[in-house]
């Protein structure tokens, strides 16, 4: 039998459609940027994470010259921030933004690794995180869970 699966997002014509505190969790993420270390991909990604007590946390990515030891913007964020923070709902959004190596401002879908720690932060924390994500035309993706974005997620007991 075929099954079809579908997900839903949101999408604004531009970011000041968004709540304020939304705004500025991408700003964050865009200035987030400046800290990334890509020297080999010369692709500059930065994610901020908004934290339950409102605080700004962020991430971007860490490149290494043994490639895999390198580090992805958003699990720079989320892991930094659940090092410091305690475990109960602790992460509330996620933005993720991304500048070429010829300093324009690109999209940055999170990779699929990323997705499946976004979603056992989830798990660990008991509580959804959205994730908003500008696009290049000026608008910006919502989703509402890291969930939508990883059908099929790993899950095992171990
Ligand atoms: N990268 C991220 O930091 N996040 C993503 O969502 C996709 C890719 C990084 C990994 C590498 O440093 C560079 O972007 C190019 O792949």
């Amino acid at each position: 039998m075929k099954k079809t699966l579908a997900i839903e997002y949101d999408e604004y014509a531009s970011k000041g459609e968004l709540p304020i505190a939304d705004q500025e969790l991408i700003e964050a993420a865009q200035r987030a940027t400046e800290g990334s270390y890509s020297p080999y991909s010369h692709f500059r990604v930065g994610a901020a994470v908004r934290m339950k007590d409102g605080t700004i946390e962020i991430g971007s990515n860490q490149e290494n010259l043994a490639y895999p030891s390198g580090l992805c913007a958003e699990r720079v964020a989320l892991f930094g921030a659940s090092a410091r923070y305690g475990k109960d709902c602790i992460i509330k959004a996620l933005a993720i933004a991304a500048v070429d190596g010829e300093g324009k401002a690109a999209e940055a879908s999170p990779c699929g690794a990323c997705r499946q720690v976004m979603i056992e932060q989830e798990q660990r924390q008991g509580c959804n995180m959205r994730i908003l994500l500008p696009l290049n035309d000026g608008s910006v993706r919502e989703y509402n869970s890291a969930s939508d974005l990883l059908p099929f997620v790993f899950a095992a007991e171990l």
